[in-house]
């Protein structure tokens, strides 16, 4: 009998292999959008992570009939009332790169002394399944922004973010070490459990609509 599968919506290859290698071994198949042509792009238009993750899942769920599941993440500063959280990728507005983000941020915090610079990365999974339920997981991985940016790892925010009880970013470590402590891994490491738990109690959700 071939395994059923579970969507991970979104077209990058990469990502599938990431997530794949977070959940480890799985009674289910985990595809990515790449295997239903043509291209399906979803605007992430919502004004929160959960809308995001939602508005996801529920197009890789409507194109392929097969629960789907999608993340959507962001840094929350307390200093600026949560900013950029939904709009992390174009804080710095249309066409900007990380480094212009990064910039951004640290001009906004220049006069926000040590004690009030935390700061909580957070990532939404949003599980969707054939039969209208819909379940959402959260990670959390707390942490303060720095004086000044630091290291040449990993993406985004990490040069300026360390996490909780670290002196060094994100940036300046393994990604092996920052994917442990990560909101990411946290929170599908969530939806793992809860899909697994699932599959083995009620198997007929996961048909194919
Ligand atoms: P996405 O929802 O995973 O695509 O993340 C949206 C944006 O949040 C990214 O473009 C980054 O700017 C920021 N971000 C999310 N996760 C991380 C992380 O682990 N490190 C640094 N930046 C991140």
């Amino acid at each position: 009998m071939t395994k059923p599968c579970v969507v991970l919506a979104t077209q990058n290859p990469h990502k599938v292999r990431e997530i794949r290698k977070i959940m480890g071994r799985l009674p289910f198949e985990v595809k990515g959008l790449e295997d239903f042509p043509p291209p399906l792009r979803v605007r992430e238009t919502g004004k929160t992570l959960e809308d995001n993750a939602l508005l996801k899942a529920r197009a890789a769920l409507r194109r392929t009939g097969h629960v789907s599941f999608s993340d959507d993440s962001g840094l929350e500063v307390k200093a600026l009332n949560g900013a950029p959280g939904v709009y992390s990728a174009r804080f710095a507005g249309p066409g900007c790169d990380f480094d212009d983000n990064n910039r951004k941020l640290l001009r906004l915090m220049k006069d926000v002394p040590a004690p009030r610079r935390a700061a909580v990365f957070r990532c939404v999974v949003a599980v969707v399944f054939p039969d209208g339920r819909e379940r959402l997981f959260e990670g959390r991985c707390p942490g303060r922004i720095t004086a000044a940016p630091r290291g040449r790892q990993g993406f985004g925010y990490d040069p300026v973010f360390a996490p909780r009880g670290e002196s060094r970013t994100f940036a300046e470590m393994k990604l092996p070490e920052k994917n442990r402590l990560s909101h990411r891994f946290l929170a599908f490491r969530k939806a793992e459990r809860f899909l697994v738990l699932t599959f083995r109690r009620s198997p007929n959700r996961f048909s194919h609509k």
